[in-house]
């Protein structure tokens, strides 16, 4: 993406001061990680029957669209068993003594968080899945006719996987998870919730009015919400006497560019672009991609769930469709007649 959007819901790794303030605002435990009550309840659950018999969790899996709180999800569980976690992630794996040095690393009870783990490698995928199983390690030792394959014990340890896509990774290592879980977008008022504890800890105050304000926007993700808040309060610390009431609110999301339902320029034209050249009729991702001059993995991940989710693209079998509800946000009539194709 060229442009760094600002209801990006990817984490933007250049942008170190947001880093500082992901970490202190990431939630410690499950009291303070808000929402998302069916994944608590069956977490909590795993984890004090795991305590009782003085055993690891079982391996966690965890997968949803960026900013829903899987990274957080994970060091919560860490805390809650009182264990260290190591952080590491599919792409840093690259060969399999990469994986193997980190396995043998580890203590009992450990837990190893494998961020997009959709992009492990094969060869590295297979030799997870035996230490996954039965905290086994199989390595080759030596080369050509010589090599022998030697059986290492492991320790006791969890892995807890996170993904955006469950699509694309394998059955087998899908089969070694225990626990899979899908992170939901957030109901309105618990992403006020969130914005209002995140004031706290930053030490801003704002209104309950501007809270809810900023709860509409945030696409329903709490990165997007922390980030929300982050440059409104900015702005009132410029503009006004750091006091985020509604109106400042308002001022500052208007300069943003962000709408009343979060949507930004960059989604906007992504739904102009589509019903200007194909109306209210399917495309297909690669079609939309090219349009909007953006990688269709970014389209997949970023832009599409949250249209999903609000009601403004539906996928059909031939490619996605704009819906009549989306016409009308963006001001363009909708025909009615989805049977004729424009060609471009
Ligand atoms: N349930 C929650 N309650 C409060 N704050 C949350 C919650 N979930 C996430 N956050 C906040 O949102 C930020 C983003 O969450 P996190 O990094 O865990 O997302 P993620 O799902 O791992 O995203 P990605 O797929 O990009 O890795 C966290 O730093 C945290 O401050
Ligand atoms: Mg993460």
């Amino acid at each position: 993406m060229a442009v760094e959007r600002i209801i990006d819901s990817t984490l933007h790794d250049d942008d170190l001061d947001e880093k500082r303030i992901e970490v202190t605002l990431r939630p410690k435990k499950f009291d303070e990680y808000v929402g998302q009550e069916r994944l608590k309840n069956n977490l909590k659950l795993a984890i004090e029957a795991a305590k009782k018999r003085g055993e690891p969790v079982d391996h966690v899996l965890l997968y949803g669209p960026p900013g829903l709180g899987k990274t957080t999800m994970a060091s919560v569980i860490a805390n809650e068993m009182g264990t260290n976690i190591r952080v590491t992630s599919g792409p840093a794996i690259e060969r399999a003594g990469d994986l193997a040095s980190i396995l043998t690393n580890l203590s009992d009870g450990d837990i190893l968080f494998i961020d997009e783990i959709h992009r492990l490698g094969r060869v590295v995928e297979e030799v997870l899945y035996s230490a996954m199983e039965d905290c086994k390690l199989d390595i080759m030792i030596g080369k050509g006719p010589a090599a022998r394959s030697v059986r290492l014990d492991l320790p006791r340890f969890t892995v807890i996987g996170a993904t955006t896509r469950t699509g694309v990774l394998s059955a087998p290592l899908r089969d070694r998870f225990g626990h899979i879980h899908r992170l939901e977008f957030y109901q309105t008022a618990e992403i006020a919730k969130i914005i209002e504890r995140a004031a706290k800890i930053l030490g801003s105050q704002i209104d309950s009015q501007a809270a809810e304000m900023l709860s509409t926007r945030s696409r329903l993700t709490p990165r997007v919400a922390n980030r929300l808040l982050k440059r409104v309060r900015d702005y009132a610390d410029v503009n006004g006497d750091g006091i985020i009431d509604a109106s400042t609110a308002q001022a500052a999301l208007r300069l943003l560019e962000i709408d009343d339902l979060g949507l930004d320029a960059g989604d906007r034209n992504l739904i102009v672009n589509i019903i200007d050249n194909y109306g209210n009729n399917p495309v297909g991702l690669n079609t939309i991609a090219a349009l909007t001059g953006d990688e269709a993995t970014t389209i997949e991940d970023f832009y599409e769930p949250y249209l999903l989710q609000i009601g403004f693209i539906e996928r059909t079998p031939r490619g996605r469709r704009v819906t009549q509800k989306a016409f009308k946000h963006v001001g363009k009539e909708h025909s009615g007649d989805n049977s004729q194709p424009k060609l471009i």
